[in-house]
């Protein structure tokens, strides 16, 4: 690290066509932040890179919806993604937007150059072809019924009934999203970046040259690069994006994969102007790119080809991709509403932001997909957070505010517990800092806790209460030793935990964090007066976890109901078949749970013939049973009778079966004598 000068920290840029949710938080925004911080306490120059995402066909599809413009939704949404991040303290030195001036330019210029240089070739193909709407169709404004399973509205690109990627062109009876009229297939010439030409520079320089990447970057570069790679469009026929900037491309926009990473550019200069070149061009410039896993293509092969192609750029010296976050071991989805969003978690947690913080890292999707689930949020904050850190600090203050008035006492000569522990904390924090250089923020924040574990052993062992009366040199020595891991816990917190580390800062008296400080034992004079303790972390209790885990039961529920469709019509069969089976009319007169059995109920039925008892299986479904008294109901009165749990039912009582499973009794819509047939 020492060789660079400064370091190009971009995150991937959000799509502006959503609020942001705890997987992005988890695998892009807070690790880059908290590389970032590390590297400003270190006295690094860096600058921490980030924006709105607001071109592509998504964002013109949710337009079309609400039936607004696609500005309207990428100003909606730039907005309340900017001010998530801000709310949980992603230190961003720049958060621009893929709409603003500086990048049409920008992205306009590099297209161009790449265009005079002959960088590009040009291909003419055939395309789905609205021609009610007069345009060209994107994958996803197609829709039309599966070739592979035979589902129908499956999407130009892909099937989301059977998972298959599609080509536009393979799809049965293809209908426009935009008009419903049928496509027609139309030539178009569009603009391709032949990754080809890069593949030997590529390879010599991925595959060589960072032989330290992550093993899920490194992988998939090489298997891109094993597969040979191929001519890419880079331009679309679509009327919301950057116009591709040659004559006779009218009505053709840069694809939005194009235009993305060039904003990393493009906010650089929106921050420094013509200084942008120290951070993208000086060899001495360092850039990372943190990313999730789906866009490792484009950060590892797109873009550096289109760097190579103008020749002038640096190339990014590490790409710290992240697997995937699931939410309670279902796959984050916006469509599905599976997320926490996060300007819904800052209204329903204010002020918690560390916490979810420290979840997202403590559980970070670093080797592999991981999971967030809302029980271990909460025990990492009561049995973490509030328990071993806000305690330890807590127990420091308080001790000290009790014996020594709040103010940092002189110590003694150190005895052997205190030279270990300041030893311990030492290398827990040389630990941290060298986990987070190598990209573990996981094993990171795991060093980081043992400093507070620590502390929290020390104070036990030492039990300076105890020596109060007997030995008050030596309680001065134990809690000026004990302040000094406090103010270390405010320099190692604060990349993964911002706002405690502010408030504990605060506290302590420091007035600005310096990483070469942490681990010392002079951080804190004596004699410095120390502000009487706040808790920096409280308890989150049941129903505040209930209220999310609810929400989430809801919206399984809901998600069921909306993809459920009639279960397939059987085989026909003969009338006389039909007309074997002797369906009647019932009351319930009596009805209980059988002893042993979850799922029996057993009715006693007046089936106007002297009465019968039925069993059924809907027990889940009616956990009042006696409440069915006097409901009448359809049953098959002429099957065998059957031994059920020590019981004979005499017949089967009809039920309609949920899309949740539950089952719900039919019953004639008006009174029927008992016994009547029913056919
Ligand atoms: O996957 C995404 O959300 C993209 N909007 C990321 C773009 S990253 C960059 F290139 F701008
Ligand atoms: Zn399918």
């Amino acid at each position: 690290m020492s060789e660079y000068k400064r370091t190009l920290v971009t995150t991937a840029l959000p799509y502006a066509n959503g609020p942001v949710h705890i997987g992005h938080l988890a695998g892009v925004y807070v690790p880059a932040d908290i590389y970032a911080r590390y590297l400003r306490m270190r006295g690094r120059e860096v600058m921490l890179v980030g924006g709105s995402d607001e071109h592509g066909v998504p964002i013109t599809i949710k337009a079309r919806k609400e039936g607004v413009t696609p500005q309207d939704i990428v100003d909606r949404y730039h907005t309340l993604i900017r001010d998530s991040f801000k709310e949980f303290g992603i230190s961003f030195d720049v958060y621009g937007r893929t709409t603003s001036e500086t990048h049409r330019r920008t992205a306009s210029e590099f297209f161009r150059r790449l265009y005079d240089k002959g960088e590009f070739i040009q291909k003419t193909s055939e395309q789905l072809y609205d021609p009610e709407a007069g345009q060209f169709l994107a994958d996803r404004y197609v829709t039309g019924k599966c070739p592979h399973c035979g589902a129908e509205g499956a999407y130009g690109d892909q099937c989301e009934a059977c998972g298959t990627s599609l080509n536009a062109t393979d799809l049965i009876n293809p209908k426009s999203a935009i008009t419903g009229a049928t496509p027609v297939l139309k030539e178009t010439t569009h603009f391709f970046l032949p990754l080809d030409k890069w593949q030997a520079r590529l390879e010599e320089w991925i595959l060589k040259g960072h032989p330290e990447w992550k093993p899920n970057v490194y992988g998939q570069c090489k298997s891109w690069l094993d597969l040979g790679l191929q001519p890419r469009a880079v331009s679309r026929d679509l009327d919301w994006g950057i116009p591709v900037p040659v004559e006779g491309a009218e009505g053709k926009v840069l694809y939005v994969w194009f235009d993305a990473p060039i904003g990393y550019i493009s906010n650089t200069i929106d921050l420094v102007g013509d200084d942008y070149t120290k951070w993208w061009k000086d060899p001495e410039t360092r850039m990372l790119h943190f990313i999730g896993k789906d866009n490792i293509v484009f950060h590892c092969i797109v873009f550096p080809s289109m760097l190579m192609a103008d020749g002038s750029y640096n190339l990014p010296d590490n790409v710290p991709a992240n697997e995937f976050l699931n939410l309670e071991d279902d796959k984050i989805s916006t469509s599905r509403n599976w997320a926490v969003w996060l300007h819904e978690y800052l209204r329903d947690f204010p002020g918690k932001q560390d916490t979810l913080r420290y979840t997202l890292t403590a559980n970070a999707p670093e080797t592999k997909d991981n999971n967030f689930t809302w029980r271990d949020f909460q025990a990492r904050n009561n049995n973490e957070l509030v328990a071993i850190w806000g305690n330890f600090v807590n127990r420091a203050m308080v001790l000290d505010h009790k014996y020594f008035g709040g103010k940092v006492p002189e110590r003694g000569a150190l005895e052997d517990i205190d030279v270990k522990v300041l030893e311990e904390v030492r290398q827990a924090v040389a630990a941290t800092a060298d986990d987070i250089e190598n990209f573990k923020f996981r094993e990171a924040l795991r060093q980081a806790m043992n400093v507070a574990r620590a502390g929290n052993k020390y104070l036990a062992d030492t039990e300076p209460w105890k020596l109060w009366k007997s030995d008050p040199q030596r309680v001065a020595t134990i809690l000026n030793v004990s302040l000094q891991i406090c103010a270390t816990m405010a320099i190692v917190g604060e990349p993964f935990m911002p706002f405690m580390s502010a408030d504990l800062a605060k506290m302590l008296g420091i007035d600005k964090l310096s990483w070469d400080m942490a681990g010392r034992d002079d951080i804190l004079p004596a004699g410095a007066d120390v502000a009487e303790p706040k808790l920096l972390f409280t308890k989150i209790e049941d129903d505040a976890i209930k209220a999310q885990t609810d929400r989430l039961e809801r919206i399984k529920k809901e998600n069921e109901l909306a993809g459920w469709t009639p279960a397939a019509v059987k085989e026909d069969v003969p009338f006389d078949d039909f007309e074997k089976l002797d369906i009647r009319v019932g009351k319930v007169l009596a009805c209980e749970k059988v002893k042993k059995s979850k799922k029996l109920l057993k009715f006693d039925i007046d089936d106007g013939m002297g009465g019968r008892v039925i069993l059924s299986g809907i027990a889940a479904s009616y956990p009042e049973p006696e409440k069915l008294v006097g409901t009448e109901v359809l049953f098959i009165a002429n099957f065998a009778p059957r031994n059920m749990m020590g019981h004979q039912s005499q017949g089967m009582i009809l039920s309609a079966v949920n899309p949740d499973g539950s089952l719900t009794l039919c019953s004639p819509s008006k009174e029927c004598k008992p016994g009547s047939s029913v056919g």
